[in-house]
């Protein structure tokens, strides 16, 4: 049980070991954490649990620590099992406590465990008495998923969140004033980028809510991550900036590749673009070799983005694809982007990469570059120009 703020305690599970979430989709190299977090007043409130393989150790470490009757309630800001997992070890432990919560997360948490609890379905505005401080529900929905919403604590006025504002970080250090800047804003970035972008124009409308009310604002606990009580308004800004079709002077080239034409091609492209403007800051991965969330972390960076692939069986790399659907469901808005690639036959891959990046709702600035067999020099010129034509029109 780790202090946070007066009768506000920290008492979630870091998760060190954890690599991948959401099943497979997320990668996770620094881990995670599932926030849980306990509201000391006349009564006591338990604000959301953790995943279900920490379940058990959780309930144990917190039976440990205090009389599991003392919770008069539980709030469950969200019923994704990351943070619902913890429900029923503690409701054998407390059966009939009452679950605040929302009304579709009530549909989400009956369909997890298929159980009646006592559920208490709240809506934005419904307040909670806790004795000298009251507990404010505010929706959220789509932040991230339907049933979403956060919790806002008058008197210490620290809103808990759950999963915006927060980073897949694993630390024991608790606060932002006392980890790695730069990791946690990687972290903090790799998670918009990756989850939050598809509800950008839902992000500002809830965050210009928040603000018309003019709550005080001490602290935000996330569900994931650290907790930000170093000028909280910092990450509240941020998510502004990164709502509103966020891009830096960046443009991020990723291909995959067959026999690496493909690949000399793009750095050609990046040498010519380069030579252009020197200022831009240009990123190259390949595909088939790097972390999908990281690369996606880099597009959402970025003003522009050039995807190339060889063409096989007259279509494109199977890599490439599953990009395009990718950044197809998150639904960046205002990138511009080009395509490029080697072809030994048919050659349909920049024409099948230009339509994708159209539906995926890039602006595609040049019917893009192509290249027979491996390249010749006279290719690989062909290339670099290609790259300082692009300048001018990224
Ligand atoms: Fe939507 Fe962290 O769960």
């Amino acid at each position: 049980m780790l202090p946070v703020k007066n009768n506000i305690f920290w008492v979630g599970q870091v998760d060190w070991g954890l690599r991948t979430f959401h099943g497979n989709e997320y990668s996770t190299h620094r881990g995670s954490s599932y926030n849980s977090y306990l509201v000391r007043d006349k009564k006591t409130v338990l604000i959301d649990t953790v995943w279900q393989p920490f379940a058990r150790q959780w309930a144990d470490r917190l039976a440990a620590a205090m009389d599991l009757k003392s919770i008069s309630a539980v709030v469950a800001n969200h019923g994704e099992i990351d943070h619902s997992g913890g429900l029923e070890e503690l409701l054998e432990r407390i059966p009939g406590t009452p679950v605040y919560c929302t009304a579709n997360a009530v549909k989400s948490l009956r369909g997890h465990y298929h159980r009646d609890w006592n559920f208490q379905v709240v809506k934005t505005g419904d307040r909670l008495s806790l004795g000298s401080q009251e507990l404010i529900f505010v929706e959220a929905p789509m932040l991230h998923w339907p049933d979403s919403m956060m919790t806002y604590l008058s008197g210490e006025a620290v809103l808990f969140s759950n999963d915006a504002f927060g980073q897949h970080y694993a630390s024991e250090l608790l606060f932002n004033d006392r980890v790695d800047r730069a990791e946690l804003y990687q972290e903090a970035i790799k998670y918009y980028a990756n989850i939050l972008t598809p509800f950008s124009p839902l992000v500002t409308k809830k965050i210009q809510e928040l603000l018309a009310l003019k709550l005080p604002l001490e602290a935000i606990c996330p569900s994931h991550g650290i907790i930000w009580r170093d000028n909280p308004a910092q990450i509240v800004e941020t998510y502004l900036r990164w709502a509103d079709s966020y891009r830096e002077n960046q443009v991020t080239l990723v291909f995959d590749t067959m026999w690496d034409g493909t690949r000399r091609l793009a750095e050609e492209i990046a040498r010519g673009l380069h030579e252009a403007d020197p200022k831009v800051t240009l990123k190259i991965f390949n595909r088939g070799r790097s972390d999908k969330n990281d690369i996606i972390t880099e597009i959402f960076r970025s003003k522009a983005v050039l995807f190339g692939s060889s063409t096989i069986n007259r279509g494109i790399l199977t890599s490439m694809a599953g990009l395009l659907e990718e950044v197809k469901g998150l639904g960046f808005k205002g990138k511009k982007a080009a395509a490029f690639g080697c072809y030994g036959w048919s050659g349909e891959s920049v024409k099948i990469l230009n339509e994708g990046l159209k539906a995926a709702g890039f602006e595609v600035v040049d019917e893009g570059f192509r290249a027979l067999w491996n390249p010749n020099q006279e290719a690989l010129a062909g290339a670099a120009l290609f790259g300082k034509k692009l300048a001018a029109l990224l």
